[in-house]
Order: C-alpha cells, then structure tokens, then sequence
C-alpha cells in the first residue's frame, strides 16, 4: 500500500469510529420518550406494565406485569411482577421478575393462569418488609373475583414471596384498580374501584399492611366507574389521576383534587392536551394509554410524572411506556404531550 492509499484508509477508519461513536451518544442521550420503544440497559425492551415506583437511598424501583412474549391477554400473557432499577428515570436496570406466577403447583393462588396485574410496592417501616401489592384474579375465573394480592420482602428486589389475598371494598366480588396512598402518620389507605356496582371507595389497612382495618368508605363524589387511580400530594393538595372504564381502550382522563386524602375530592376535568404520533391518539383518548402511577421525582422541586400505560392485549410485551411531566398550578393540572423531554423541565 502507498502512502496515499495508508492515510484515506486511516480516514475512513477514523471517519467511520467517529460516526460509531456519535450514534452511540444518541442512543444513550437522557430523554423520555413517551410512546417509543423503551429498552433497558441490556438492550431488551422493558417488560413491566401497569407499573408503580418506589424510591429508596437514590434508586428508583419500577415495578410492572411481565408479560410473556408471543402469548396474547387471552392467552395468559401474565408472568408475575418484574422490576429495574435506575439512578435517573432514564436508564433502567433489569432486577428480573421479582415476584413469578407459579408454574409447577396448579392449585397455588398465583398458578399460572391467573391474572396479576398492576403491581405496587410499600414499604412499611415498622415491620421492616417491603409489601407488594397486585389485583389478583384467581385462575379459570376471568375477572369475576376481584382480590387484592399480597407479596412481601426483605429487599427491594425481592424475591417476592406471595403471602395471601384478601377481596377488599367489603364486596362478595372484591376490588379493581387500586392506588395505596401512604399518609404522613404511615397509616395506608386502599383507594379502588368496588365490584360489582364500581363505586369508587377507600379503606384503611391495619399497620402491618396486611388486611384492611374497618370499613371501606365510598367516595360519592368521585364517579362511579372511576378506574387506574394515581395520586400525589403537593403543598397540602391532593390530586388524583383517574380513567374511565372501558375494558383494555383507551378513553379520557379524569382528574381530582382535595385538601384531604380521603377527600371529598372536586373534579378537574381531562388534564391531558396533544396527539401521540405514535398512534394518532389525542386528549380525547389519553394518548392511547391509561394511567398507572405518579412519580415525584427525588431532588426537585414539585416535579412529578405521569406513567400511563398504552395497552397492547393481542400482543401485551409491545405495549408502550407514555410518561409525562406534570404541571400544576394551584388547583390545576396539565399534563401535555411532548415528543421527548427530560428532567430539566422541573427545572434546576
Ligand atoms: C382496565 C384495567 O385498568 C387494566 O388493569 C385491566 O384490568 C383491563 N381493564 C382489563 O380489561
């Protein structure tokens, strides 16, 4: 090789890496990106739907459903409860399934088969054990029975030990979709949507946090038929995301706020402005998704995010991620779509 011909090679080498590289720092820039594919810091897509969030010592703990690729809603897509770990909220560690339906023993209350959905992990302090919480539907019943399930650790990632299951709302066929809101004084309360008639009700769990203590109250104010609660709490307000309740479709969000957890709480109206070019969907249908779970983000001021979940239910593992700051102005919300952002958005 001439001297010419060594350096164009070197050129192109160097040109080459170059252009590597910078893909490289794209593919790892820190955005969300509502609506996209979301993989994890192996590269496999993130595998944790209906999730919820639990911060401890600077690691964000996501908790979701796993779902099992290939298989359909219908044909028990459910796997159990899978979890990652991040630093930021944008590079997510897979921790594995913490918490696996049980495969072998046909007659476990979490048999394959079941249905385990929305999975929400409280930590209670005096017990020293992290509890987590999921709508369990025994196997072969569909939704008939709605149980809230228990699983408890030691360890934020688990393993999960199933532990029981109570129906909660005092109702013959149990709850739905849940939010469990811990107060100041550590007291948990159980908010959810009763079965059958789907109003809309909350109820203490004793301090352990194993079973409910006394009676569910219902919330009149909040429409019946409220679904995939989400609640936060901000200088002495508290707001509540809600759906409607329309099986897997999306339909438009509903939101609340009270000066009291256990309200009464006064209706917002839809939060939610702007299309999700991902499939089209507008305000009208939540972008395609229906809420799951806010997060506060540690080390900000007044930063939260909305987590909603655009349902998938012939192939439920390529169900996507929107997530979205929200803005709240005294007794107001917003939550607007954006193609991508990241955390400067709460500012500093
Ligand atoms: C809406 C709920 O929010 C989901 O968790 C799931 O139970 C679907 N309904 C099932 O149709």
């Amino acid at each position: 090789m001439n001297y010419l011909k060594v350096k164009s090679t070197i050129c192109a080498i160097l040109l080459l890496c170059g252009t590597a590289s910078q893909a490289q720092q794209k593919k790892n820039k820190n955005v969300i990106a509502p609506g996209a594919e979301w993989k994890d810091t192996n590269k496999n897509r993130i595998n944790a739907h209906g999730g919820g969030m639990l911060y401890e010592n600077g690691v964000y703990y996501w908790y979701g459903e796993h779902k099992i690729p290939g298989r359909s809603e219908a044909d028990k897509a459910g796997g159990g409860a899978h979890c990652y770990s991040s630093t930021d909220l944008y590079n997510w560690k897979d921790e594995g399934v913490v918490l696996s339906v049980d495969y072998d023993n046909p007659d476990s209350e979490v048999a394959f088969g079941c249905i385990l959905e929305r999975p929400k992990v409280v930590y209670n302090e005096s017990t020293r054990k992290y509890m987590m919480y999921f709508k369990l539907y025994p196997k072969g019943m569909g939704y008939k029975y709605g149980y809230l399930g228990v699983a408890t650790a030691d360890s934020p990632t688990g393993p999960f030990t199933y532990s029981h299951k109570f129906l909660g709302a005092d109702s013959d066929e149990g709850s739905g979709d849940f939010a469990l809101v811990k107060d100041a004084d550590g007291s948990l309360y159980h908010f959810t949507v009763r079965k059958p008639d789907k109003a809309f009700v909350v109820g203490k769990l004793n301090k352990e946090y194993t079973y409910p203590e006394g009676k569910y109250k219902v919330m009149t104010e909040i429409p019946a038929h409220t679904e995939a609660p989400a609640i936060f709490a901000k200088d002495g307000r508290y707001f509540m995301l809600g759906s409607g309740s329309t099986g897997w479709d999306p339909n438009t969000a509903r939101a609340f706020v009270a000066t009291s957890l256990l309200g009464p709480y006064k209706e917002l109206g839809n939060p939610t402005k702007g299309v999700n070019p991902h499939n089209g969907m507008n305000e009208e249908k939540t972008f395609g998704g229906q809420s799951s779970y806010i997060i506060k983000v540690e080390g900000k001021k007044d930063a939260f995010i909305a987590m909603f979940d655009v349902w998938a239910p012939e192939h439920p593992f390529d169900g996507r991620y929107v997530w979205l700051p929200i803005e709240v102005e005294s007794d107001t919300l917003k939550i607007n779509w954006r193609d991508e952002w990241d955390l400067s958005v709460f500012g500093k």
